[in-house]
């Protein structure tokens, strides 16, 4: 049994379609994702119970239950909800943002709180605020060590995000299936979209990697 090229060049226009959505899903969704969780990280790590408990909860909820879960709620009933109708595309990019700010949140936490104690010290017997301490001492620091888990977080979304099938949303997993359908064959797309996936994945490491370097080189890591 032979392997079809034929079938995968006649689906690759749509694949490439497919791409695009992957693309477009995942880069808003880390955007969108990053902005939130900064407001839920902030919250979690506030004095004001009225501010932490529900952000923490947040954090539980969107780490503890199945992003596939997630996706299938936001989809039939977080939209439907909020829009009086419901859109494949808009219901990826929520759930994969507000999945992906739970995340973000504890970026944030773990990069704000990897700080040494001795740096707000220092910033306090200066003269500096707490608000002034954040700013100019702590969060230069700590933006630089949080670069590389978003960046990990970025291809984690470009993969998950391929969970945005079963609601019918466009991107890569969509169009494969599609193709799997009309032929009835597995290897062709599976194959061709795990290749697919690796090509996206492997090209932003690689463009992480160099922004690491680059930060390392210049000195301000
Ligand atoms: N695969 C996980 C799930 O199905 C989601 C993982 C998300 N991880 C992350 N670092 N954003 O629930």
């Amino acid at each position: 049994q032979e392997f079809r090229l034929d079938i995968i060049a006649e689906y690759l226009p749509l694949l490439l379609r497919g791409v695009l959505l992957t693309v477009v899903v995942s880069v808003v969704s880390i955007a969108l994702g990053v902005l939130i969780g900064l407001f839920i990280g902030f919250g979690r790590m506030s004095k004001l119970a009225a501010l932490r408990l529900p952000t923490k909860a947040y954090i539980h909820f969107f780490r503890g239950t199945p992003l596939l879960v997630q996706i299938l709620l936001v989809h039939f009933g977080l939209i439907p909800l909020v829009l009086g109708t419901t859109d494949a595309v808009i219901a990826a990019i929520a759930a994969l943002s507000l999945n992906s700010a739970a995340y973000s949140a504890e970026i944030f936490r773990a990069g704000i709180q990897s700080i040494d104690k001795g740096q707000v010290e220092a910033a306090y017997s200066l003269g500096l605020s707490r608000g002034q301490a954040m700013r100019f001492v702590i969060l230069p620091q700590a933006v630089k060590r949080m670069i590389p888990a978003f960046g990990n977080e970025f291809i984690v979304l470009i993969k998950d995000s391929s969970l945005a099938t079963v609601i019918a949303a466009p991107e890569l997993m969509y169009w494969t299936n599609a193709m799997k359908n009309q032929y009835l064959r597995v290897w062709e797309p599976y194959l061709t979209a795990a290749f697919i996936y690796l090509i996206l994945t492997y090209s932003m490491s690689k463009l992480l990697a160099k922004l690491e370097n680059r930060q390392e080189v210049a000195g301000w890591a």
